[in-house]
């Protein structure tokens, strides 16, 4: 299926069945902001529990916090956030579109990248077997050509921003020839910083009310309670503050479905450790966080380690989890070693001393930091694109969630054969059995086919069906949603069989 085809059909797979859909779509929709369903919020849920869990339960210097999002004001000036969170953005004269600068210029250089793929898949068929890829890559006059015009565009637009340059940005998109993709004309404007914060008032306006930020990323509330859970939690360095919600960010490229959204979720840790040890705590956390997302039983092929060459001026190792989602591969995950720098601006902007000491050295300092940071909606993104897939059967197609049993909104499905003759009853008392533990779900209407269908698609592992059979020897059938067998079972072993089966312990234990 071309990649465009399937990431449209998760988008209305995600509607269809209850996951996601687009916020305020009674008023025709309100861009970048979804609101997520009854299915969907199990599986967000899920995912955070598999998140919390694996890093505040399993590790146990790792405890959480639940900070507010609107925050002092001056924090956002002391973590640079005021000044240096922005966006170059460039207007199109004709179409009156706004556009990121860096994003034209991305999608422009990816263009010439498309160019070197057909290339490459032209020669592939031409030569057949005896087709060497390194050695066309490496000397194919026109190949070369495109790669070269990318290292050096890359390298102008790298520096331009380095230097914060925005007429260099600009000359780019001239030169590069780069069109408005609505009006197709290069009338562009002046290249200009957008901030991205979301603001608002505190109080009431006539009262002389301050401007808050809504919080563009939850790390700043870690850092500003770092003293707090320190001290009252008695914590002793290496230790980490983790926490999970949501962020605002005035997104301009808002595109992508719940991959970029100006209203969404993080879940963040932050390890506070003594300054020289960070690189040793950065490999640690890098291993954990990629073996956390191996362990949802997505192919290890889906994601791959990108690291940044250029770091941001207080970063001195970083690297991003990125996963292939239909639209390629793209951040999933930051994970950094950002120095003493937050720390160290919040005790400068606050006058207030931020340090450890350490009683066994006499020594006191500003622990480093190393930072992981995980996009809850683009967690649920990569699960939903790993797990969707359609299989033919018989005359039919079959669309079906493969997810993680331990993850699926719901866990079990209880159907009762016919809706008479007592079958209803006796589904109802095992659902009834069921529900303290497990999200379960009871289902009369339609034929069994068309439930078991319905529930394939949203991904529950386990149907149980109730027949005359179960009325006279307390028997079920348990049906496997992955690969459609089913098995007879004595209802006491129930209970016993599905709940190990979707216990969160199936991932963790993986960890
Ligand atoms: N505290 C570090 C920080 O916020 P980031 O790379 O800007 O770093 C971390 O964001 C993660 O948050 C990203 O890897 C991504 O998964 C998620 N994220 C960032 N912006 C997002 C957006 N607009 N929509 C959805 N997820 C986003």
């Amino acid at each position: 299926m071309v990649q465009e085809d399937f990431f449209k059909k998760i988008v209305a797979h995600c509607k269809e069945y209850g996951f996601i859909f687009q916020s305020s779509e009674l008023y025709d929709g309100l861009s970048a902001v979804y609101d997520y369903g009854q299915n969907g919020v199990e599986l967000k849920n899920n995912i955070k529990e598999y998140w919390w869990k694996a890093m505040t339960q399993l590790n146990e210097e790792v405890v959480g916090i639940d900070s507010a999002i609107f925050m002092h004001p001056t924090v956002w000036k002391a973590s640079g956030h005021v000044d240096a969170f922005n966006d170059p953005l460039i207007d199109n004269k004709d179409s009156k579109k706004r556009y990121r600068a860096d994003v034209l210029i991305e999608d422009h250089l990816e263009k010439i990248n498309e160019k070197i793929s057909k290339e490459v898949e032209k020669a592939s068929k031409r030569f057949g077997d005896a087709f060497d890829e390194h050695q066309f890559r490496t000397t194919n006059v026109r190949v070369l050509e495109y790669a070269a015009k990318i290292e050096s565009v890359t390298k102008a637009f790298n520096s331009a921003l380095e230097e914060n340059d925005l007429e260099k940005v600009r000359q780019i998109i001239i030169e590069e020839g780069i069109v408005c993709p609505v009006s197709g004309s290069r009338n562009w404007t002046e290249v200009r910083q957008f901030n991205l914060m979301f603001e608002t008032k505190l109080g009431s306006v006539s009262e002389g009310a301050n401007t808050v930020y809504l919080r563009p990323e939850t790390a700043q509330g870690i850092f500003v309670n770092y003293l707090n859970v320190q001290k009252t939690g008695r914590m002793r360095i290496p230790f980490g503050i983790a926490q999970i919600g949501k962020a605002f960010r005035n997104e301009i490229v808002a595109r992508q479905f719940i991959f970029r959204m100006r209203e969404f979720e993080q879940m963040e840790m932050q390890y506070f450790v003594k300054p020289g040890e960070e690189l040793k705590w950065f490999e640690n956390w890098r291993e954990k966080r990629m073996k956390w997302h191996l362990a949802m039983g997505i192919s290890p092929a889906k994601y791959r380690w990108h690291k940044h060459d250029k770091l941001a001026h207080y970063a001195n190792a970083a690297f991003d989890i990125e996963f292939e989602f239909p639209f390629g591969f793209k951040e999933l995950e930051g994970i950094h070693s950002r120095t003493d720098y937050d720390l160290t601006q919040h005790q400068n902007f606050s006058g207030k001393k931020i340090q450890f000491f350490d009683n066994e050295t006499g020594e006191s300092y500003v622990p480093y930091v190393v930072e992981t940071s995980v996009g809850l909606d683009r967690t649920f993104l990569s699960l939903l694109s790993a797990a969707y897939s359609e299989e033919q059967v018989g005359d039919e197609t079959r669309v079906v969630l493969n997810l993680p049993a331990a993850l699926a909104p719901v866990k079990v499905a209880v159907l009762p054969l016919v809706k008479k003759d007592g079958l209803p009853e006796m589904a109802r008392k095992i659902m009834d059995d069921l529900k303290f533990d497990l999200n379960c779900i009871y289902e009369e209407k339609d034929s069994i086919g068309k439930r078991y269908r319905r529930q394939d698609a949203i991904g529950t592992p386990f149907c149980i069906t109730v027949d005359h059979q179960s009325l006279e020897d307390n028997t079920v059938t348990i049906r496997y949603r992955d690969d459609m067998t089913q098995e007879r079972i004595s209802t006491d072993k129930l209970s016993g069989i599905v709940k190990s089966k979707t216990d969160l312990k199936n991932l963790l234990t993986k960890l």
